[in-house]
């Protein structure tokens, strides 16, 4: 018994699924609430949430996720097991309700991170988002791309004000250059999905894209 079926936006939920995608350091987590912020004030019911994470197991499993050693095939596994929570639980039911789910990273992520960063064979993961989602997909996707020097530059002050790294974070410049190219290859094969935002313009330039979309969204 599911009720997944219910948060296929293609079938019967009013709402609207946005995420937002983009390397460690391309400022995802400050466009995502004030996009949340922003639809709110247009009068929107907003649910703004994350991954991994977004509800009491996932957080929990979102600290091991951050800091624990494990096999890249464990780690996929766990990333499916608490969006499966959060579909069901957050996702799912908001959708229902006609909500705005304005959601730091999703799906995207996985294929970016444990297939482009860490070589997971992506059929392996598309079968994992059959299983676990049922054929639900984000109805916009904001990627937030930067170059991995940037993203470095970022994470470099941010550790100069006393931030401590987590095992994402810490990865090589390699990495997230894989990263980078596995979520510009998703965009590419995507593109009624997803918006490419150049996210090497101050927050400003950014806003203002971010702005216009809204309009699109609110409405
Ligand atoms: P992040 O979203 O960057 O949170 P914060 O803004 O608080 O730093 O951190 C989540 C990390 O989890 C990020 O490094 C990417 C990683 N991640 C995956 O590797 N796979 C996934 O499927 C998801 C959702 C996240």
């Amino acid at each position: 018994m599911t009720h997944i079926a219910h948060a296929d936006p293609r079938s019967t939920a009013r709402g609207r699924l946005v995420t937002l995608e983009g390397i460690d350091g391309a400022g995802k987590s400050t466009h995502a609430s004030w996009l949340a912020d922003e639809l709110t004030r247009r009068g929107r019911r907003v649910v703004a949430t994350r991954e991994p994470g977004g509800t009491p197991l996932g957080e929990k499993l979102r600290e091991l996720l951050l800091r624990e050693p494990m096999t890249h095939e464990t780690e996929t596994l766990l990333m499916f097991a608490a969006r499966r929570e959060h579909v069901e639980r957050v996702i799912a039911p908001a959708l229902a309700r006609g909500d705005i789910v304005v959601c730091d990273r999703f799906t995207d992520a996985t294929y970016a991170y444990q297939g482009g960063g860490h070589g997971v064979p992506l059929p392996s993961i598309a079968a994992l988002e059959t299983f676990v989602l049922h054929g639900l997909e984000p109805d916009l996707t904001l990627l937030f791309d930067v170059p991995p020097a940037v993203s470095r530059e970022r994470l470099a002050r941010a550790v100069a004000h006393g931030r401590a790294l987590d095992k994402f974070e810490s990865e090589q410049a390699s990495f997230f250059g894989r990263v980078r190219d596995a979520y510009r290859a998703r965009a590419a094969a995507h593109p009624l999905r997803f918006r490419v935002i150049d996210s090497t313009q101050p927050i400003t330039a950014v806003r203002g894209i971010l702005a216009r979309i809204v309009d699109e969204i609110a409405t």
